[in-house]
């Protein structure tokens, strides 16, 4: 970890996307929370003042969460605006002003990974970054290559501890729960093999479809934006080996072992899909073969996961919003019972968002009544999600302190992009589907020797808690969800 918190944050990008939905929402909270009182520089060809970066911050803030008026005080009095264009090295010098004192800034890059080299070679020219920090904003390249060359570029003028490349899901919640709750009981340690677990299914599921962001996805496609990153990271929570020690590298070493050991993708383990009127959305080629779906098995050539399928699917327009983690169990090794049905395997269950987050235990229990016959019941602990910490809040909070912990290293993005580069090459098949559905027919042949996708228990009851009781839990009897 370098030492000292970073003295003033640059955003580049501030007029853009990400910083209005994510990032102002952000730091209004980590004001609110007394985590951020140094200057905020928003660094855009705009032409706006520090009085219109203002208006634009809370305009931004009404539009996404609303504004808390103490803390917008506090951060309107912490921004600056430097306007210019990023090939203009005039723009550097006006930010080199702008910064004054601040010895330690972190740069946040929230712009189009072709525009880093510019800003980079801007900042290292003109002395912006020495002592600091850099946040990279997802996707990180495009294939192995482009993120190879993205790291050198970093590289060249940033010392790896001092480069923050940033993944929302590692911020989330539910997300580090999936690390904390395996490593900090002992239940799952015994059981969290091939020798227990048959199978591991991760949905990331959203009812809503690519909105004003055709521009974006005809770049990307589902594979690139949220499963070589997002959904990789979820994979990496459940399925690393427990770190050595405390301290950023333990985990970070563990999570690129797992990658380095993910079997590079074939053709026939991935599914593509792409909604019916994809094509005729806004900025999007109406000869697109980008997909919107995608649904993959992965193999981990490790002695716990040997044989253990990680089976993945995501995707827009689907039949709900949900993202679930499902770890299926293997069956009891003798049937007991005589039941007309077989049992199904007892699971683990963890929902990771968006309205709720839940940990369910899926086992079979006695039916009351005379025959030993039995039924499907599900024992959960569920929580509605509530006003916490962004994922946004807590990891830019994290990078100011230089805690590298929960953002990807070079190694482990590029081990990631090994495992999809060979069908990124390749223009495999792209099936057709129907917004609403869960996806196309013909992504239920990664998952048939699995017994088929679980569709996210979209069925728990979990009211807010009572002001005396943290925790919701419960039971709910099963349906048999299939999808
Ligand atoms: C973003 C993707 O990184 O993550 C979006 O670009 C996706 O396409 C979003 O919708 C999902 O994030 P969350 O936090 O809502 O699950």
């Amino acid at each position: 970890m370098m030492p000292g918190a970073s003295d003033a944050l640059v955003l580049f990008g501030a007029s853009g996307d990400l910083a209005r939905r994510m990032l102002y929402p952000a730091l209004q909270k980590m004001v609110a929370r007394s985590r951020l009182d140094v200057p905020v520089i928003g660094v855009a060809r705009s032409g706006w003042s520090d009085e219109q970066l203002r208006a634009h911050v809370r305009d931004s803030l009404a539009a996404h969460g609303g504004i808390d008026e103490a803390a917008w005080r506090k951060l309107a009095g912490l921004l600056r605006s430097v306007d210019g264009d990023y090939r203009d090295p005039a723009t550097y010098e006006r930010l080199r002003l702008a910064l004054g004192s601040a010895r330690r800034p972190l740069h946040y890059l929230a712009i189009p990974p072709g525009m880093f080299p510019l800003v980079i070679d801007g900042l290292a020219k003109t002395g912006c970054a020495r002592h600091a920090r850099v946040v990279a904003e997802k996707p990180f390249g495009r294939d192995l290559a482009s993120a190879q060359a993205l790291n050198d570029t970093l590289r060249r003028v940033f010392s790896e501890n001092a480069i923050f490349r940033i993944d929302h899901y590692l911020g989330k919640e539910t997300v580090l729960n999936l690390a904390y709750f395996r490593f900090a009981n002992s239940i799952l340690e015994p059981i969290w093999n091939r020798n227990y677990i048959n199978s591991v299914q991760i949905t990331m599921a959203e009812q809503f479809g690519i909105g004003s962001r055709g521009k974006l996805y005809e770049e990307l496609g589902a594979v690139r934006d949220v499963v070589q990153n997002h959904m990789l990271q979820v994979l990496g929570m459940l399925a690393m080996e427990p770190p050595v020690g405390e301290g950023s590298a333990a985990q970070r070493d563990e999570k690129a072992k797992v990658f380095r050991a993910i079997r590079p993708l074939a053709p026939g383990d991935l599914v593509r899909g792409q909604y019916a009127g994809y094509r005729e959305e806004r900025d999007v080629d109406p000869q697109s073969r980008i997909e919107t779906y995608a649904a993959l098995r992965l193999h981990i050539d490790s002695w716990r996961w040997e044989g253990v399928p990680f089976l993945i699917r995501a995707g827009k327009c689907l039949a709900a919003t949900a993202t679930e983690v499902l770890v299926e169990l293997r069956r009891p090794p003798q049937k007991v019972f005589a039941e007309a049905r077989p049992a199904r395997s007892n699971h683990v269950r963890f929902r990771l968002g968006p309205d709720r987050i839940a940990i369910g235990l899926g086992v079979r229990t006695k039916k009351p009544g005379p025959a030993l016959v039995g039924e499907d019941v599900e024992l959960y602990v569920c929580d509605e999600k509530q006003d916490g910490m962004s994922a946004y809040e807590r990891l830019i909070g994290e990078a100011m302190q230089g805690d590298t912990t929960q953002f990807a290293r070079s190694d482990a993005v590029e081990a990631a992009w090994r495992i999809f580069d060979p069908v990124l090459r390749e223009d495999t098949p792209l099936y057709e589907y129907a917004p609403g559905s869960w996806g196309p027919a013909e992504a239920d042949a990664i998952a048939a020797g699995s017994g088929g996708w679980r569709a996210p228990n979209l069925d728990e009851v979990c009211p807010p808690p009572q002001a005396d009781q943290v925790r919701t839990t419960g039971s709910s009897r099963a349906a048999d969800r299939t999808a």
